[in-house]
Order: structure tokens, then C-alpha cells, then sequence
């Protein structure tokens, strides 16, 4: 509401001003679920643009889709850059009987890998049956831009969804290649050691996975590290963002690695702004190589722009010094504070796609996107 009632004020007061920010920051619904759906009807969406053999900058879009029954993870696609969106097709289970349920990724190959021509797209996501009594991350893939897919592996096997502790549900995979193989990384609740800990596996070939490498783990048993979101920065290394829940009040932290097959040794910082706002909760990050400190053209710097968002408000947190924990800055945006709301970057770099499906146990849930330029930085703080 506070930011809200800043960007009216300069939209009122400066009218060249008015028509950049109308004309870059604009939202839109993507999808407005029935009433008949289970709240919170919808949740947890990610977007995706395709940039392989693709210049026009298409987005996909994904979601959980609270229908009860045998669910399935809904595509959207939009081939105006956001403006406007239409179903393109649906991923269902092909495998378990038990539907794709929670936590959906969508992730682009960029090269060839495991015989798939790059411009595949993957999904992973959490086939858990409708009463929720087993957790399994499964991959598909789609090689003709998300019309049609198809089952390549179980990632990952756990017990009944429910987050408490002695549990041994898998959640929240995360696709990132580096180095020819695929890794995807989840919380993973199956150690007797840990309430909860971050992990990866990795694969060459999109089908056979290594063993479970550790990433975050704390000693106290009760720490409940999860959500963990990956992008790589402009010097190179790579940074993972997560919520520290069960001892650190869901805090978002983060971790800085040039190997991100190796995180377990780093030691985690907590993201704080500079004017003191902690985010926490279901944090995702991203980067652009867009980071010109005022202005609007558009100038790419060397370090660009790590922007992170997180559940507790609707702001990005925007860093332009490769992770400094000191320079963290909170811009505004028009999107509320979103259950696990995703970042990518738009078709223009300097555009952050916000797309989300609500809060958790939202009555009034739709998935949304909201576009914020990052370099004009027109009403930024
Ligand atoms: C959500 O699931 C319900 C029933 O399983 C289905 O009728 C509906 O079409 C789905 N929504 C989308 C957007 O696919
Ligand atoms: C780029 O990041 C480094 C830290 O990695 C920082 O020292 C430097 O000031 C940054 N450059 C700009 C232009 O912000």
C-alpha cells in the first residue's frame, strides 16, 4: 500500500515520467481459476521465456492447479511479451497415477544434452497422489516449444507431503545446467540428521541420476532450510537463495559459490536491505545483465543486476555488486507479496517478469504478472 501510494505520486508529478512507467510496468492476469476450485486454487507459478530459435520472446507459463482429482500442471503461452495469454496444452502424469500436484519448473536447454536438441523444454514438478501420501519429483520434456510432452525420469522419491519434521517428503525442484549435465535441486526431508535440508542430484543424460549431494544442512535438527532458487551473476559465480525456516524465522539467505555443484561449505548470509527490510519466506532470484544505476537506456554493466523477491512484501531487492551483502536495495512494484512468486528476466533485459498465483489459503487467488524495469529505476529508492 505505502509503494503503491509512492508510484502514484510520481506518476502525478512528472509526466514524462508517466507514460515510461504505464508503458514499462504493467500487469496482467494470466489465468482466473472457478470458484468451484479448492482455495487456494491456484498457486505457485513460474514463467518462462524461450530464447532458442526463438527471437520474438515467448513466454510459458505454469502453475499448481487446486482441482482436487488427478491434477496436472496447466500451460499458458503469450507471444506479445505478457500482454496477453492463451492455454497452449497441459503436462499430466503420465507415470504414477497420482497427477502433478505441487512446486512445477520450467527450464530451457541452451545446448544439446542427453540427446535433446537445445530449445527443449524441461519440467519438473511434485507427482504426489490426492491424499498426499507420497512425494516424487518426476521430468518431462516437450521438443516442440511446450505443445506436447513427455515422461523422461523420477528425479527423486519421498513419503507423505507434510512439512513436519520426521516427515520424509522431497519439494521444490530447481533445473539449472552446468558443465553438460542437468542438476535439479530440492529440499529434501528423507536425512534422519536434519528436519529439512537442500540438495542436488545431477544427471548427463536426463535419465539416470547421481546419488543426493548435499548443499545447505545446518546441525540443528530442526532448521528447515528450503526453496532453493540459482542464477548466475555477472562476475560468474553462481548464488542460491532459500528460506531459512525452523530456527530463523523463514529469513531469506543466500549462499556464493563459482562451482554450483558445491555449496555445503559455504557459509549462508542473510539477505537484508539496506534501509533494514529482511524478506522472508518462498524467496526466488534471478539476474539480468542489465545495471546501469539511473537512466533508462538500458546500459549493460559488467556486474548487472541480481534481483530477488520473497513472500513477506511485493518489492524486488536489487543488487548491482555481485551479491554484497551491503547492497542489497528494496524497489517497488504494483505485485503484492506472493506465496513463491517467480523472477526471469522479460524480452527486454531490463523488464523483471513477476509471475504469481497467490497467497497461501487466498480465497481471491489468479496468476498474475507484473513487469518492473530494473534500470530506469523511474520511483526506485
Ligand atoms: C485444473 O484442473 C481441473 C480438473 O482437474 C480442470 O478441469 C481444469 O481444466 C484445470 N485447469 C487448467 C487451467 O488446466
Ligand atoms: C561490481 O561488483 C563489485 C563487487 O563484486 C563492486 O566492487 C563494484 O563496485 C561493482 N561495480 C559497479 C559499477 O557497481
Amino acid at each position: 500500500m505505502k509503494f503503491l501510494h509512492l508510484s502514484i505520486l510520481a506518476i502525478a508529478c512528472v509526466s514524462y515520467t508517466v507514460a515510461s512507467i504505464l508503458k514499462r510496468d504493467f500487469s496482467t492476469t494470466i489465468f482466473t481459476p472457478p470458484s468451484s476450485y479448492q482455495v487456494p486454487r491456484t498457486l505457485y507459478a513460474r514463467s518462462l521465456m524461450l530464447t532458442v530459435n526463438d527471437a520474438s520472446g515467448t513466454l510459458l507459463s505454469t502453475w499448481e492447479n487446486y482441482s482436487g482429482g488427478v491434477t496436472w500442471f496447466p500451460i499458458y503461452r503469450s507471444s506479445n511479451h505478457g500482454q496477453t495469454w492463451s492455454p497452449l496444452s497441459k503436462v499430466t502424469d503420465q507415470v504414477n497415477g497420482w497427477g502433478l500436484r505441487y512446486q512445477p519448473i520450467l527450464y530451457e536447454l541452451k545446448q544439446d544434452l542427453g540427446g535433446y536438441k537445445a530449445g527443449s523444454i524441461l519440467l519438473a514438478g511434485n507427482s504426489i497422489p490426492a491424499d498426499l501420501s507420497a512425494t516424487k519429483i518426476d521430468l518431462y520434456i516437450s521438443t516442440d516449444k511446450g505443445l506436447t510432452w513427455k515422461f523422461l525420469s523420477h528425479i527423486a522419491e519421498g513419503g507423505e507431503a507434510d512439512p513436519v519434521n520426521g516427515k520424509t517428503p522431497v519439494w521444490e525442484p530447481f533445473l539449472m545446467v552446468y558443465n553438460n549435465q542437468l542438476h535439479c535441486y530440492y529440499s529434501d526431508q528423507r536425512d534422519p540428521k536434519h528436519g529439512q535440508k537442500l540438495v542436488h542430484q545431477s544427471t548427463s543424460d536426463l535419465k539416470a541420476w547421481s546419488s543426493v549431494v548435499d548443499d545447505v544442512t545446518d546441525s540443528d535438527y530442526t532448521a528447515r532450510p528450503g526453496m532453493p532458487t540459482i542464477a548466475q551473476m555477472g562476475n560468474g559465480k553462481y548464488i542460491m537463495t532459500f528460506e531459512y525456516c525452523g530456527t530463523r524465522n523463514c529469513d531469506v539467505y543466500y549462499k556464493i559459490t563459482t562451482d554450483p555443484t558445491s555449496w555445503d561449505n559455504v557459509a549462508p548470509t542473510q539477505l537484508i536491505a539496506r534501509d533494514g527490510t529482511a524478506p522472508y519466506s518462498s524467496p526466488f532470484i534471478t539476474w539480468t545483465p542489465i545495471g546501469a544505476q539511473s537512466g533508462s537506456s538500458g546500459a549493460k554493466t559488467a556486474n548487472g543486476t541480481v534481483v530477488a523477491n520473497a513472500y513477506s512484501d511485493g518489492s524486488l531487492y536489487v543488487n548491482k555488486q555481485n551479491g554484497d551483502p551491503n547492497a542489497w536495495t528494496r524497489i517497488s512494484t504494483s505485485s503484492p507479496g506472493q506465496y513463491s512468486r517467480s523472477l526471469a528476466v522479460g524480452f527486454n533485459p531490463k523488464d523483471i517478469v513477476i509471475v504469481g498465483g497467490g497467497a497461501l489459503n487466498g480465497n481471491n487467488n489468479v496468476v498474475s504478472l507484473y513487469a518492473r524495469d530494473v534500470n530506469g529505476c523511474s520511483y526506485c529508492t
